[in-house]
């Protein structure tokens, strides 16, 4: 049985747990077993780029950071793109595949990883996808490797600005990884006690932002906490194009800066703008992203057992389990606005903008 690895997209803290579980599990379980680690994402698979590992490979990295495998990003429109020679990436990682005389092929990834792992597997490669990604966004799965991680440490960062922001009785707005979902801005705004949350899902008044801030001032607050993905856009925005947006914003590149600007006017406040950026991406996982990593890992050697292909590892309501790669590939888990966290969070007084 050889079975090959890689990790694609953006990096995030798991992604070696997870590694090390399938290596684990596979060389304990399954009998003349080889394993080869793909070079940078799909990347690798279009250039043909591996190199085996061995048992030790898989030993001391499960409070690594990042991926052992290096990643790169390869946008999806671009796989069936063909070039000068009629040859398309799709084309390539296919004939790759059978080059390195795979059996099968481990995707560690998020949305676009799946929707290319789908693509794989509909043109007869067997593939099983792995859910990764800080974002929390992927269909069928309750939570994804790398999600809680981000969360501990953007809840890190709003809880020290909390400090500063008192000091001073300024406006702090952070500004959380997530374009289109917002699950690490609610999970760390609601963990950090952040007075307003804006999430990419709930677009807002940036009256009513301005309004919640002067609304703590009057009670003798004289700081908030504002956390704002990286996503999120005011009502006026959500009606626009990308492009009218950024002109909208003019000098302001994001919305935190547009909105730093416009509540440090219009609520006569002094706001600073803080984007922990990357830094929510790095370092070791969390306990909690050790165990879900090591049982995805596990449980993805298990499928290659009973050669169980075509499918995605998902956690549902506490069980490890799969989904089809054709249900999930294109589909995005975004935050419903009606979901208990965002129910409990304006039960206690903080503002969504809406
Ligand atoms: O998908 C994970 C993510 O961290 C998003 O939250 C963020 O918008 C994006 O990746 C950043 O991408 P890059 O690492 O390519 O700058």
């Amino acid at each position: 049985m050889k079975i090959g690895i890689l990790t694609s997209g953006g990096d995030c803290p798991g992604l070696n747990a997870v590694i090390r579980g399938i290596g684990k599990y596979c060389f304990n379980n399954i009998k003349n077993c080889e394993i080869v680690g793909i070079a940078d994402g799909y990347g690798g698979l279009i250039r043909g780029e591996c190199h085996e590992m061995k048992k030790s490979d898989f030993s001391g990295i499960l409070t690594l950071g990042g991926t052992i495998l290096g990643t790169s990003r390869q946008p999806f429109k671009l796989m069936t793109v063909e070039d000068e020679n009629n040859v398309s990436r799709l084309k390539l990682m296919k004939q790759n595949y059978k080059k390195m005389g795979l059996d099968c092929l481990l995707t560690l990834g998020g949305a676009g990883t799946h929707k290319t792992a789908a693509l794989l597997s509909a043109e007869g490669c067997n593939v099983i996808g792995l859910p990764k990604t800080i974002d929390n966004d992927i269909w069928g799965t309750d939570v994804t490797f790398g999600f809680h991680t981000a969360v501990d440490i953007a809840t890190e960062c709003i809880d020290r600005l909390h400090t500063t922001a008192a000091s001073h009785g300024r406006t702090m707005l952070v500004e959380i990884m997530g374009n289109k979902a917002g699950w690490l801005t609610l999970y760390s705004g609601l963990a950090g006690g952040a007075d307003i949350i804006l999430l990419p899902e709930i677009p807002f008044s940036p009256e009513k932002v301005a309004k919640a801030v002067e609304k703590r001032a009057d009670s003798g607050k004289a700081f908030s906490i504002v956390a704002v993905a990286e996503g999120a856009m005011t009502i006026e925005e959500s009606k626009m194009k990308k492009k009218e947006r950024a002109e909208k914003r003019g000098d302001a590149t994001t919305i935190t800066q547009w909105l730093s600007k416009y509540v440090s006017e219009k609520a006569n406040v002094e706001a600073r703008v803080v984007v922990p950026g990357h830094i929510q991406r790095g370092g070791s996982p969390s306990a909690y992203d050790r165990v879900l990593s090591t049982e995805f890992g596990s449980f993805a050697g298990k499928l290659i057992k009973d050669e169980h292909y075509g499918v995605t590892v998902a956690m549902v309501k506490g069980k490890v389990t799969y989904n089809a790669l054709s249900e999930i590939a294109g589909k995005a888990k975004l935050v419903p606005t009606d979901c208990q966290e965002i129910k409990t969070g304006e039960s206690i007084g903080i503002s969504f903008g809406r």
